[in-house]
């Protein structure tokens, strides 16, 4: 055994936490809700433990919203999230800028209809500069793309790069790698997440559908966080 001093539980807030919200489906079926239901109870959570997350300390959270394979789902189902988006982009980016958070969004913005990427960039516009958290929304968003686009732009730039300046033409530039990653609903996988930016998170798994995911949830993801020895690959 090591004789490290352990750390208060409560001591260590991650900087970065990304989330993915799974389970709103099933959170709806469980209640024989329609999916547009428990994507609408998704939304709600996200924006309440985003900034219960911010009181906390942390700087940043990262939540997917939609992955590029998402868009493989019926159009229904689509309609309905580009729906929240442009209901929350409308009604929430003012109430964010006023509590001082900044939005950014990354991810494909040709993959959605244009009325929803003129509201983004204006919520982007609007809430520049916040200074109590960054919300990161993916949407539209997959890992492997966002190394894909930032191969070819090195390339078009014709100059070999190091791994700090390959992160620098990612869509998460000037963004920290998270520290924390929650999945909730389940499933044990990254799903074409941040996975350039992960290469050193750690990983929070629990079956907790998202909608469910509250704030002692999350105060126990935090904990179990801080509970982590982080080595980067040394001893
Ligand atoms: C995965 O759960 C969730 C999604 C694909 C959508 C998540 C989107 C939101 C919570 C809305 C966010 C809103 C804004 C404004 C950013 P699932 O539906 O696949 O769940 P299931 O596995 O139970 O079917």
């Amino acid at each position: 055994m090591k004789n490290r001093k352990k750390e208060e539980p409560s001591a260590r807030i991650p900087e970065h936490i990304a989330i993915i919200m799974d389970g709103n489906g099933r959170w709806a079926k469980k209640r024989l809700l329609p999916r547009s239901a428990g994507h609408r109870a998704g939304m709600k959570n996200m924006i309440a433990l985003a900034e219960y997350a911010f009181s906390r300390g942390v700087r940043y959270v990262t939540a997917f919203a939609l992955s590029t394979e998402n868009f493989l789902r019926p159009q229904e189902e689509l309609e309905g999230l580009f729906g929240l988006f442009r209901e929350y982009f409308k009604k929430n980016a003012a109430v964010m800028r006023e509590k001082g958070i900044a939005l950014k969004v990354i991810g494909n913005p040709c993959l959605l209809p244009e009325d929803v990427r003129r509201l983004i960039a204006e919520g982007e516009e609007d809430t520049k500069g916040g200074s109590e958290g960054t919300l990161v929304l993916a949407i539209g968003y997959g890992g492997r793309q966002d190394i894909v686009f930032a191969v070819n732009e090195a390339v078009r730039r014709g100059k070999e790069v190091t791994a700090e300046e390959f992160s620098a033409l990612l869509s998460t530039d000037g963004v920290p790698d998270p520290d924390l990653l929650i999945r909730t609903g389940k499933e044990l996988r990254i799903s074409n997440f941040l996975l350039w930016q992960s290469a050193y998170t750690e990983f929070y798994f629990t079956e907790t559908l998202f909608p469910d995911f509250g704030e002692k949830e999350l105060d126990r993801a935090i904990e179990a966080y801080s509970e982590r020895e982080r080595r980067f690959g040394k001893i």
